[in-house]
């Protein structure tokens, strides 16, 4: 069995300016004064902030990412942003297939692999998200429509540093609401499955996040499940002392 290193992820959403270097610079502090985290640890913040956040997260370890790319490199598409871009300024990562996206901006599965192989193509590895709506939950049918995304959102190739999948409970997100233990548990069992039928030894040590809700509270509990390899984590994220608790958590 492939040894995984963990990733915790934050995800800052459209929150953060000038001020919010001071968290930075608190988290920076608590992890270089801690034994050193025994995972990776990335921060995404709105693309306005990447540069700034590098120059005070590099000496910590701690790496950026983006939220969001286009699928082109380059060209007439107003108010977007490239996977060059971010990695122009220094980002590692970047979440593709956000269910804020797919749902406030129509992103379909096939645009999510789009954008999944530029960040492929700008050395980028790309954080991929699916997760099922609360009415599918609760129909039943979260499985089908978790393994139906990954079907189409995820690449048919490896990529040069592989790609990330983030489970991520569209009612879970904001809420509070977590699904229980053996729920989280029995959907990372589902994808790690997909994995290694679609990519074999790749899909065995590829990390599968999960993400929706994960607090400094219920973050143990969550990440000592089989096939959770980390977190995504938005509003805990925004807090040094919070984040560092989930990193901690590892
Ligand atoms: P949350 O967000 O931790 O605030 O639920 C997670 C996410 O949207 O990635």
């Amino acid at each position: 069995m492939a040894q995984i290193t963990p990733l915790i992820a934050g995800n800052w959403k459209m929150n953060g300016t000038t001020v919010q270097l001071g968290e930075v610079e608190r988290l920076a502090e608590l992890v270089t004064e801690g034994d050193g985290p025994r995972c990776t640890v990335v921060i995404c913040p709105p693309a306005t902030m990447l540069e700034r956040l590098n120059t005070i997260t590099a000496s910590a370890g701690i790496v950026t990412g983006g939220q969001d790319c286009h699928p082109a490199a380059h060209g007439p598409h107003t108010g977007d942003i490239s996977a060059q871009m971010l990695s122009d300024c220094g980002a590692q990562y970047v979440i593709v297939g956000h269910s804020e996206r797919r749902l406030g901006h129509g992103e379909t599965d096939h645009l999510v692999q789009q954008k999944a192989l530029a960040a492929f193509a700008s050395g980028l590895v790309p954080i991929i998200c699916v997760g099922e709506s609360e009415d599918e939950r609760e129909s039943g049918s979260a499985e089908k429509v978790v393994l139906g995304q990954l079907a189409e959102a995820l690449p048919d190739n490896w990529g040069p540093f592989g790609f990330i999948v983030a489970y991520e409970p569209v009612w879970a997100i904001g809420t509070g609401k977590t699904p229980t233990m053996h729920d989280i548990e029995d959907m990372h069992a589902t994808i790690r499955k997909y994995l290694v039928e679609h990519y074999g030894e790749n899909g065995e040590g590829t990390r599968i996040l999960y993400g929706g809700s994960m607090k400094p509270y219920n973050a143990r509990d969550i990440l000592r499940l089989k096939n959770v390899n980390g977190g995504l984590v938005g509003g805990a994220s925004l807090l040094a002392n919070d984040f560092y608790n989930i990193i901690s958590a590892v």
